[in-house]
């Protein structure tokens, strides 16, 4: 099995996402400007594995800070971690992992820089472990919502390339394989960036997972011969009432899904539930470059000064989403008040 991504002595290894499904590579990013510029880029993609590459990230920049100097060494950490920051900004989990950062610099500042520097290493490596086991977790929860024999439609790739392992969405039906269900998947290809064609293929193959590729436009066609059991997807920030950003697609297929009476789940660590945001319209959707839009790979598809739009996400409003499953259970609606006591229980 292939790793998304890992902390070495020479820098943060991880698999060059653009590159596949012809070239399996794994740069080692030796700095944190070339982390961040991985997660602008998209050589690691996927809520969780962002947050896990800011982690490993702003570790590895504090390792290189040159300074003795308490005051110097916080300018310089601080700047670092503004510039993950501005990497993207729809995934709250990277925003997430900063503030844990963060919360480890502070509690560890008066014990001298290299204690410092040796706990947010080990922060890091802890975010990445514990992403693994969560998304066993939700797996474990999810896989009652499927049935032998299901076909599971989803969007993007919200599998093991996606996160620290094993998935989320994915996670799920890797869940549901483990208890011997046979359980089949319909590919959204997920233009423009293809994460669909190819990277969920490409890991469930790996898997021997049965998975079928359509475009994105093929969601209804299947939905209509009764061919989808339901839709199952991640998320990259979900709002306090359980609205769900996803990546672009995902709201045509949860009106889709609706109209043909077919469950619309979504599955995401409570990381990515942002309290903060009371509903979707608050949450900042990031507008890519037309470039991907007006051509496939090196190839241009549209002709020469095409004008054209790029949002890498969209929102679906929470009348469209059925459950919300998490580490800690399935959310079901009102989620204004189930997201909020598996975030808080008690
Ligand atoms: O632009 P991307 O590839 O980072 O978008 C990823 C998605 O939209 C995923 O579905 C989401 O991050 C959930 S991943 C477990």
């Amino acid at each position: 099995m292939f790793k998304t991504i890992e902390w070495t002595d020479e820098g943060v290894v991880m698999i060059d996402q653009r590159k596949l499904p012809s070239q399996e590579v794994y740069p080692v990013l030796k700095t944190y400007v070339e982390v961040a510029r991985a997660i602008k880029e998209m050589v690691i993609r996927g809520a969780p594995a962002i947050g896990v590459a800011a982690a490993m990230g702003i570790a590895l920049g504090a390792r290189h800070i040159k300074t003795e100097n308490p005051e110097e060494f916080e300018k310089a950490f601080l700047n670092i971690c503004e510039t993950f920051a501005e990497t993207r900004p729809t995934a709250v989990n990277l925003f997430w992992a900063i503030t844990k950062m963060k919360q480890v610099y502070l509690k560890f500042k008066e014990t001298g820089l290299g204690s410092v520097v040796s706990a947010l290493k080990n922060e890091a490596l802890h975010i990445q472990k514990e992403d693994v086991l969560l998304n066993r977790m939700m797996g474990g929860h999810g896989a009652k919502l499927i049935k032998d024999q299901d076909c599971v439609l989803t969007h993007c790739n919200a599998g093991a390339l996606a996160t620290a392992g094993y998935g989320t969405a994915l996670g799920v039906v890797r869940s549901a394989v483990e208890q011997g269900k046979r359980v089949s998947v319909l590919a959204d290809e997920t233009r423009p960036f293809l994460q669909g064609a190819r990277l969920t293929v490409w890991e469930l193959q790996k898997d021997q997972i049965p998975v079928t590729l359509i475009t994105d436009s093929m969601a209804g066609y299947f939905m209509k011969n009764q061919e989808v059991n339901c839709v199952l997807i991640g998320a990259d920030r979900v709002a306090a009432n359980g609205d769900v950003a996803n990546k672009i697609g995902s709201y045509s297929l949860a009106v889709l899904a609706r109209a043909h009476g077919i469950p619309f789940y979504v599955a995401a660590p409570l990381s990515t539930i942002d309290l903060n945001v009371s509903n979707g319209e608050e949450i900042p959707i990031e507008q890519r470059s037309p470039s991907e839009v007006i051509s496939l790979g090196k190839t241009f598809i549209a002709p020469n000064g095409t004008k054209a739009k790029n949002p890498a996400f969209d929102v679906t409003p929470n009348i469209y989403v059925s459950a919300i499953i998490t580490e800690e259970g399935i959310a079901r609606p009102p989620f204004i008040e189930s997201l909020r006591l598996l975030k808080n229980p008690s």
